[in-house]
Order: structure tokens, then C-alpha cells, then sequence
């Protein structure tokens, strides 16, 4: 088949909402683009361990440790998944992981944010883990097959994540004046950098439209940020903590919550590596990696010598 009728299948495939799977053609920058998306995706779930991991064991009860462990256990696995569907489009585990440390590749500019106190293990299960399934559920139904099937799984784990967030905060928020104003401190601290999660505005995306005409994305940033800001309102309300932003109204006329301005400026300041947290989180990582590097060797030792065995059976 020519280029042309490749170029057609692929648009044909697309038009009868039909997933692109690893063996059929697409163009490059479809590729390029899902390489760039999905391992930026996997990078956010190692990095995100980071911060919640500093709290396992400073959790409050056996059980708050217990429900912690699970859910940083879980962003390890999604964060497997996602780069093994990234790696069906070509690209290897260590370029990934040489993209990261290098800073070549962002995360998520959230967990460049510190965790002062318990609290902020809720906020984070609330608002960066509700945010991440607003974002998420449509990428259940995005266009690469590789992608969307392993975010069916990782979903059913982010409501897991989500719920238990929430639950930090209403117990807290239920607690004693110290422990309802630590919530609060902890939502007026995670509000504003959860609304970053969902990208720039779509004026200022460049790749959102794109990525909407891929079938990448089902909504553009601006429709899952508002979707998100709409639902957790609602839930403060429930948790009778209020929202840190003055501009925050109901519009009856659009239906939905009208909101003050983003600082964008921070944004792209936590993005280019100049968060609280930035220095550290990477660093951790690149230590992991020296660290586990005699892991990784004695496994490929170990996988030699075995298929060499193996063929010596078969010989
Ligand atoms: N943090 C860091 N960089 C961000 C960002 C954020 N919150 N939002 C956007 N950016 C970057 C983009 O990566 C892009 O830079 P690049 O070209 O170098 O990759 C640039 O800003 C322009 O942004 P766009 O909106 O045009 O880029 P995208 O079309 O890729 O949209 C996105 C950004 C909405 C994050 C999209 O990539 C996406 O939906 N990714 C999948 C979901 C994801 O990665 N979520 C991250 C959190 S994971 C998580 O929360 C785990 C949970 O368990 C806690």
C-alpha cells in the first residue's frame, strides 16, 4: 500500500473510533507524540511515590500506613504499565529513564510540591489523585490501544486513591480545631498546583489540538479542568472547607463555577525545574537508579546464564 492509503486506514480507523495498535502504521508524530505523552505519564507516577512515600512511616495509625503503602504500591505499578505501553512505540525502559534524569522529559510539575503534614497525604489523594481520574477516565477511550487498556486499570486504582484521600481530610476536617485548620492549610497549599495538572490553557496548548484530532485526547485541558473544579467544589462544601479563591461563583448561565486566573508564571516556573521540590525529587531518582544498578546487572547475569542453559537443553 502506498503512504497515501496507510495515511487513509490510519484516518479510517480513527473515524470509526477504532484503537491503533502497536503493529499498524501510523504517522510519526502520532508516535512521537504518544512517546512523548505516555512517558511523561509514567515518569509522573515513579516521581509522584515520592512525596506520599515520605509519609508511610509517619502515618498516624496502622491502617492510614497500611492504606498509604497500597496506593504508593499502585503508582509503581502504573507507572509500569504505562511504560511498557510506551515501549510498544519503539522506545527502550533507559532512553526513558536517561530522558528523565537528564531532564529532558517533565512529570507532573505537582509533586514538585512538599508534604508539611498529614494533611497534604489527603489533600494529595483528593485533589491530585480526583484531578488525575478527571484527566484519566477519558484516556480510557483514547486512540492507541497500548494506552487506553492500561488505563482501564489504573483508574479502577485511582478511586481507590481518591476515596481515601477524601477520607483523610473528612476525618480531619471532623477532628479537633488543629486538625481542621491542618486540612485547610493543606487545600489552601494543593488547590491551585491541582488545577496546573490539566496543562495549559487550550490557547496556549501546543499540542492539544492535535492530540484532539488523534483521538489522544477526548477533552481538551480546559473542559477537564473546569469538569474537575465543578465536582470538587461540591466535595469542600461536604468537607466544610473553603475553596482559596475569591473569584470562585456558580454561573447559571454557563452552568458551571466560574474561577479566579492561574499563575501561569509559576507553572512554567515549577515545570523548567525551579519548584520547591524539583532538585530533590530528581535526584532521588537518579540515586534509585545508581543504587539499584547492581539489581538490574545481576538479573541480566542471571537471564544469560539461563538462557544459555536453556539452549544448551534445547541443542
Ligand atoms: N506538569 C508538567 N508539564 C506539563 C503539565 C504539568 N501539569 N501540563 C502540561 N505540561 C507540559 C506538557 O508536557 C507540554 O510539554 P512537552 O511538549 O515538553 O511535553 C507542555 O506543558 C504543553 O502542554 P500541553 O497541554 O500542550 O501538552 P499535552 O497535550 O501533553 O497535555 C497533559 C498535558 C494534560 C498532562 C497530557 O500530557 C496528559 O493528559 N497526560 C496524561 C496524564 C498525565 O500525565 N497526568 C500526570 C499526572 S499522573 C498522576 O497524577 C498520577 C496519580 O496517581 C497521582
Amino acid at each position: 500500500m502506498s503512504t497515501y492509503s496507510f495515511q487513509e486506514h490510519f484516518d479510517e480507523k480513527l473515524d470509526k473510533d477504532q484503537t491503533i495498535e502497536p503493529k499498524d502504521w501510523m504517522p510519526e508524530n502520532y508516535r512521537k507524540t504518544l512517546i512523548r505523552q505516555i512517558s511523561q505519564h509514567a515518569h509522573s507516577e515513579i516521581i509522584g511515590m515520592l512525596p506520599e512515600g515520605n509519609w508511610i512511616s509517619r502515618a498516624p495509625t496502622l491502617r492510614r500506613k497500611a492504606v498509604l503503602l497500597a496506593k504508593v504500591q499502585d503508582e509503581a505499578g502504573h507507572g509500569l504499565y504505562l511504560y511498557c505501553a510506551a515501549e510498544t512505540l519503539g522506545i527502550s525502559r533507559d532512553e526513558m529513564y536517561e530522558q528523565l534524569h537528564s531532564g529532558k522529559a517533565k512529570y507532573s510539575s505537582i509533586f514538585n510540591y512538599p508534604t508539611l503534614t498529614w494533611a497534604d497525604i489527603g489533600a494529595i489523594g483528593w485533589l491530585v489523585d480526583g484531578a488525575a481520574i478527571m484527566n484519566q477516565v477519558p484516556l480510557c477511550r483514547t486512540s492507541y490501544g497500548p494506552y487506553a487498556r492500561a488505563m482501564v486499570r489504573v483508574c479502577k486504582e485511582e478511586s481507590f486513591h481518591q476515596r481515601q484521600g477524601f477520607e483523610i481530610m473528612l476525618t480531619l476536617a471532623n477532628g479537633t480545631d488543629i486538625q481542621k485548620k491542618m486540612a485547610q492549610d493543606a487545600l489552601n497549599r494543593w488547590w491551585w498546583p491541582s488545577l496546573m495538572m490539566f496543562g495549559p490553557n487550550d490557547a496556549d496548548s501546543p499540542h492539544t489540538e492535535q492530540s484532539k484530532k488523534w483521538r489522544i485526547k477526548r477533552l481538551t485541558n480546559d473542559e477537564l479542568r473546569q469538569k474537575f473544579i465543578d465536582v470538587t467544589v461540591e466535595q469542600a462544601k461536604v468537607l466544610g472547607l473553603s475553596i482559596p479563591d475569591n473569584d470562585l461563583k456558580w454561573n447559571e448561565e454557563r452552568q458551571h463555577f466560574d474561577f479566579g486566573k492561574i499563575n501561569w508564571d509559576e507553572f512554567w516556573n515549577v515545570v523548567n525545574g525551579n519548584g520547591p521540590c524539583n532538585k530533590q525529587r530528581l535526584d532521588m531518582r537518579k540515586n534509585a537508579w545508581e543504587e539499584g544498578r547492581w539489581v538490574r546487572d545481576a538479573a541480566m547475569a542471571y537471564a544469560e546464564k539461563n538462557k544459555v542453559k536453556t539452549e544448551k537443553q534445547a541443542a
